[in-house]
């Protein structure tokens, strides 16, 4: 756990390792994604079409394809340079995606009012103002707007939580520590390099605290299993029944 790390450190190491996240994503992410974060995501959208998209803190851009796929018109925003030019490199020029260099925590590059639908795909946690941001998102959705956005589930993805296992190997339950300690703290990934991806722990309190503050209010929220069919393709993921890695928030303005 270190408190001095802030966001210069944190897009530090997203620049650095840009290219490595990319080239583990297919057309629909990771496998994280594939098996618990777009199906949840998909589901709250709903029909994208003809609709004004933001895709906060975009990465490589895999969501703000998808997204685009389905009709509607995307801006895609990340504070990581490197991420930009690979989403840029990696859209087709059919698809109506602009993607722009932009801090989540202050985007006022961007108009008030002028999206319909935000989505934030596993950036709220990677961000030192996430206060901010989620006010910047209200600023940014029309009356009636639905921002949707995931994160590592707080109460259990926490600072030295993880498998406790036995002599064998066995899993024999999750631990979850140091649940109160807000700030950053490194993760686990990328898991060979020394320097890991900074992670900025909050309780859920204080997400929800700040959602309400910022002026949305909560319509629905997924904690995501995989479905019959992601287990018969990867059945390690099995374990994901005994505990939730993800939160996933759809909140109206
Ligand atoms: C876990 S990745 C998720 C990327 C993408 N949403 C996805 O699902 O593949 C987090 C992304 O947030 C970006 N990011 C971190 N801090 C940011 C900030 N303050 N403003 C905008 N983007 C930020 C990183 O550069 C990185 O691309």
């Amino acid at each position: 756990m270190n408190d001095e790390l802030g966001s210069k450190e944190a897009i530090k190491r997203w620049d650095k390792y840009a290219e490595l996240i990319s080239t583990s994503y297919g057309e629909n992410g990771d496998i994280h994604r594939e098996i618990f974060l777009n199906p949840a995501l998909f589901s709250l959208m709903g029909s994208v079409k003809n609709k004004k998209v933001l895709d906060a803190g975009c990465g490589e851009g895999y969501l703000s394809r998808m997204i685009a796929k389905g009709g509607a018109s995307v801006t895609g925003v990340d504070y990581s340079q490197n991420m930009i030019t690979i989403a840029k490199s990696k859209s087709p020029e059919e698809l109506k995606i602009n993607f722009h260099h932009g801090n989540c925590e202050d985007l006022s590059f961007l108009q008030n009012e002028s999206y319909d639908l935000i989505v934030s795909n596993m950036v709220i946690h990677d961000l030192y103002d996430y206060e901010m941001a989620i006010h910047e998102m209200n600023r940014l959705l029309v009356e009636g707007g639905t921002f949707i956005f995931s994160i590592p589930h707080p109460c259990f993805v926490t600072p030295g939580s993880g498998w406790v296992k036995s002599d064998t190997g066995e899993k024999l339950y999750w631990k979850v520590d140091n649940y109160f300690y807000e700030g950053t703290y490194n993760q686990n990934f990328p898991i060979d390099q020394e320097e890991k991806f900074l992670i900025f722990h909050r309780t859920l309190s204080s997400y929800v605290n700040t959602i309400v503050r910022a002026g949305f209010q909560i319509e629905e929220m997924i904690e995501p299993k995989p479905s019959a069919e992601m287990i018969e393709k990867y059945p390690s993921f099995e374990e994901d029944f005994r505990c939730s890695d993800f939160l996933v928030f759809k909140l109206r303005k």
